[in-house]
């Protein structure tokens, strides 16, 4: 291959740029939740409801920092990638959905452009880490280490050893298949899946040695053709130990707060009976690093916080949660008596459950209004506390930005999108991704909605009751095979089923999207 071809296919750093990364909402990167992580803990954060600056490192075609862009219109959003068709893209959507407050630059972790524009509140690094080399995670620590502002909080998701194995030996039997393959590399890694598949039926011993390999490899046969050029194709795949990993970012003045995923709040969730002697009365890094040993960590969505010293902020759970306002996303008739948070099986406590989910359901009040109540008089604070972190972790409650709106009963008003992140952009995600994820300025995140759901959405934007069925059913009608296709993945079957998908759409989506503020009356 000569220096061109190779240029054409991967940045100096060796990671890809043939071909696109997917477009995806990454729920995981919004302020809220990075900000709900610290607080879990007992961490400060910056105050997600006034003006922010934010950084997204490594932003591929940027969906989610638009998204969020939207969501926090009083946030400043900056993206950065070094693929400069990465860049355009998000430029071009920026442009389309009538978004100021994002900027862009191409440039790589240690491009002066991205200190300058520093310092942020919020920094957000999603899938990038564990696919460069040691020397450009180095880059990452010393640029994080310098533009997250003091008190400010860093996210980033990254594959961890002793855990991440299976995966590792996948990348390098992809990587040594690939070797004597020409052609665009989504051809090559598809080839060297086939081949690994021959092997697997073959009995090769790889696949005997790490059991969960073949699993893997069916797994993979599903994937989006980019997902599988992006976490293989690479020249690094370099997941590291977790207290490595902590311990050079504490180096840089950054300190582990939390996890993002809202079920993995605490060490109480990761053990199956009880948390091991180990890990008690240590402080919080070091019993993280420890735990993420012992439960052989695959992979982690982690929070850090720029402080002068680990744990100098420590304090109560319970005064952090205070402000955030608690949400149920879901009908009361729908509410769980049992969840499982990460491994292990979690029982509500009956009745902090019932008061609590009572007086969440409506989405008004806070955490510290909740725990005030005089319904939860009985119910020591601790047991509301922690009965409120299932909740969140069970994902059917979660905490929004602003008091939730009412849901209107149905008329003859006309609903109208309510987010400059408009209906063309809309379309645009359903018809390539055969689903939409719309802006929530409460939620400060998205509202996700399948195939039928999304067009009836986007169909209402405008229009009263009557007007938006009609039009839905002009659209339908007029799908193209493969838009159909991908409908029927989400649920809607075929035409004679419009009428429910219709009246579920009516009963279920639409009273959360007048709730979310997505859709508003004229
Ligand atoms: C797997 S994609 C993730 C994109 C996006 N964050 C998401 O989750 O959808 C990784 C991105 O990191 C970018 N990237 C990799 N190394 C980089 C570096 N050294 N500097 C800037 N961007 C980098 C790649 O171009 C790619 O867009």
């Amino acid at each position: 291959m000569t220096d061109q071809d190779q240029a054409a296919l991967w940045s100096d750093s060796g990671y890809v740029t043939e071909i696109p990364y997917m477009r995806d909402y990454m729920r995981y990167q919004a302020p809220i939740s990075m900000a709900f992580a610290a607080a879990a803990n007992g961490f400060d954060a910056p105050d997600y409801r006034q003006p922010f600056r934010y950084c997204d490192l490594g932003c591929g075609e940027a969906v989610t920092t638009l998204t969020l862009a939207a969501a926090y219109p009083y946030g400043t959003f900056v993206g950065v990638d070094l693929n400069p068709t990465h860049i355009e893209n998000a430029e071009k959507l920026a442009k389309a959905a009538g978004l100021t407050n994002v900027s862009f630059l191409v440039a790589d972790f240690q491009d002066p452009g991205v200190m300058e524009q520093g310092p942020y509140d919020f920094v957000a690094a999603h899938g990038v880490y564990s696919w460069i080399a040691p020397e450009i995670q180095n880059q990452f620590h010393d640029l994080v280490g310098k533009i997250v502002g003091e008190g400010g909080l860093l996210y980033f998701c990254h594959y961890v050893r002793p855990g991440s194995g299976k995966i590792e030996v996948m990348f390098h039997l992809i990587q040594s298949l690939m070797k004597d393959k020409t052609g665009p590399l989504l051809d090559r890694v598809r080839a060297a899946l086939a081949e690994a598949k021959v092997m697997c039926k073959d009995g090769a011993p790889i696949f005997s040695y790490h059991s969960s390999l073949a699993g893997y490899l069916e797994e993979l046969e599903n994937r989006d053709p980019r997902y599988l050029v992006h976490e293989f194709c690479n020249h690094f795949f370099y997941p590291r130990y977790f207290p490595q990993v902590a311990d050079d970012l504490a180096a840089a003045g950054l300190h582990h707060v939390g996890s993002t995923r809202p079920d993995r709040y605490g060490l109480e969730t990761l053990f199956e009976d009880e948390v091991p002697d180990a890990l008690k009365g240590l402080d919080h890094a070091t019993a993280e690093g420890r735990a993420s040993l012992l439960i052989v960590d695959q992979f982690r969505w982690d929070v850090f916080r720029k402080q002068d010293s680990a744990g100098a902020s420590q304090i109560s759970i319970q005064n952090r949660l205070g402000d955030f306002i608690l949400d149920s996303a879901i009908f009361p008739y729908g509410y769980p008596k049992s969840v499982t948070l990460w491994e292990k099986e979690v029982i509500f406590d009956p009745a902090a459950f019932a008061a609590i989910s009572a007086l969440a359901n409506p989405g008004q009040l806070t955490i510290g209004q909740i725990l005030a109540d005089p319904t939860l008089a009985a119910i020591p604070v601790d047991k509301a506390v922690s009965t409120i972190l299932q909740m969140v972790g069970s994902r059917f409650f979660h905490p929004i930005l602003h008091p939730a709106g009412r849901p209107l009963a149905r008329g003859q008003n006309k609903l109208n999108l309510s987010m400059p992140f408009h209906a063309e952009l809309g379309a645009r995600d359903l018809r390539v991704e055969g689903y939409l994820s719309l802006p929530s300025p409460i939620i400060g995140g998205v509202v996700s909605l399948t195939g039928f759901e999304g067009l009836a959405t986007l169909a209402h934007d405008g229009r009263n009751r009557a007007e938006a069925k009609k039009e839905l059913r002009r659209q339908v009608k007029k799908l193209k095979k493969p838009e159909r296709k991908r409908l029927k993945r989400h649920r809607y079957k075929k035409r004679p089923d419009f009428e429910a998908s219709w009246s579920r759409f009516e009963r279920r989506t639409l009273p959360l999207l007048l709730k979310y503020g997505v859709l508003r009356p004229e």
